[in-house]
């Protein structure tokens, strides 16, 4: 098999798969465009599936790994998710009535909303704030603590096939009130205990048979928020996508090629150590980033960078969005490696969290 493959989406998760694929002996060359006849589209990003390309792709003979839109409906409606779950006996967060004045609460767009539609409320005050800060319809649910994990499957229309549990950091500081941003940095895999391991295998095969049972019929990633909480896993969100960074620290934790494991049916496995990421911010960031920064990268080979919101000009390098590069590294303490290594980069408004750490 040589395949031209079509990888839709420019971020960081889009330039580790494209780093990834492109290294497959079953990749001969990866195209820029879905109109240039490839052999397979690979979807990053949630808003071309949600806007149903997919399906439109798929109806011309094209294949593709992307969840069709019917089931898209899962991260771009969380009232559908909260529907699916209740249907298929999945546990999630009881819904509140929208007055509710239980607290701590959860302030839930029902949109997309890059992961910033979502907002753990600690008084009146925060939430009359956050609600009207949405110009979407939103809900309220409850508050569960726990630790959380991002679990990231493939599914092929038969079988679920999962990557080991990784963990993002959501928030934009350690500060509990800070907004939830598109991720400031992950790790994998997660130590899980036993229970919780058993407990996670009960959870996939929950969602293998409830994507079965609806008659699921596409091959695309499905990443379930979870947490754990009364001694089970509850879902937080589902998303349609690899999430981002998690992608980039599954990807580089992989020994095995990572186009076989989605198109030959092979198991993911990985290598010893911690795979880690951790995202180069520009201040502002998520509300109002400042660009235009010139950006000059140190020399270590222990770090991968993938350009998030970074713009080339005469063999410069210029900060050009929110989350601007996101710094990869692979061993038993890749953070003290990626530390190290963003204090380095120079960029006027760079912003990162330094309380990122395995745990
Ligand atoms: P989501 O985009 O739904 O995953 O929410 C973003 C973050 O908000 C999650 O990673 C959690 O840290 C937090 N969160 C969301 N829902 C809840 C909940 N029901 N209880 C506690 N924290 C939550
Ligand atoms: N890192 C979380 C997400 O991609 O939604």
């Amino acid at each position: 098999m040589s395949l031209k493959v079509c990888v839709i989406g420019n971020g960081a998760r889009e330039e580790a798969l494209k780093e990834f694929i492109k290294s497959s002996p079953l990749c001969c060359e990866i195209l820029n465009s879905p109109d240039d006849n490839p052999d397979l589209i690979i979807f990053g990003p949630e808003q071309p599936i949600c806007d149903g390309l997919v399906d439109f792709y798929q109806a011309k003979g094209i294949k593709c790994i992307g969840v069709d839109k019917n089931f898209s409906r899962l991260e771009s409606s969380k009232l559908f998710a909260k529907k699916f779950m209740a249907e298929h006996g999945i546990k999630c967060a009881k819904l509140l009535p929208v007055e509710s004045d239980l607290f701590p609460q959860v302030v839930k767009a029902d949109g997309l909303c890059k992961g910033k539609g979502v907002k753990v409320v600690y008084n009146q005050q925060d939430k009359d704030t956050f609600t009207k800060s949405l110009n979407m319809p939103y809900f309220i649910e409850e508050y569960l603590s726990g630790d959380e994990i991002s679990l990231m499957s493939y599914f092929n229309g038969k079988r679920l096939v999962n990557f080991c549990p990784a963990r993002d950091f959501k928030r934009l500081t350690n500060d509990l009130n800070s907004p939830n941003t598109g991720g400031m940095g992950a790790f994998c895999p997660v130590n899980l205990s036993l229970e919780q391991t058993e407990k996670l295998e009960l959870y996939s095969a929950k969602l293998e048979a409830a994507l079965l049972n609806s008659s699921a019929n596409f091959s695309g990633f499905i990443y379930s928020g979870l947490i754990w909480s009364r001694n089970d896993w509850y879902v937080l969100e589902y998303n349609v996508r690899l999430g981002d960074p998690e992608c980039q620290v599954i990807l580089n934790h992989l020994k095995n090629d990572f186009l076989t494991i989605l198109l030959n049916n092979e198991k993911p496995v990985y290598k010893n150590g911690y795979s880690a990421c951790l995202t180069i911010a520009a201040k502002g960031y998520p509300e109002n980033p400042v660009k235009g920064d010139e950006i000059i990268l140190p020399n270590d080979k222990r770090v991968k960078v993938y350009f998030a919101g970074v713009k080339q000009n005469n063999n410069k390098l210029y900060s050009n969005g929110g989350r601007v590069l996101s710094i990869c590294a692979h061993g038993d303490n890749p953070f003290d490696i990626l530390y190290d290594y963003a204090e380095k980069i120079q960029m006027k408004n760079k912003f990162f969290r330094k309380d990122i750490n395995i745990f």
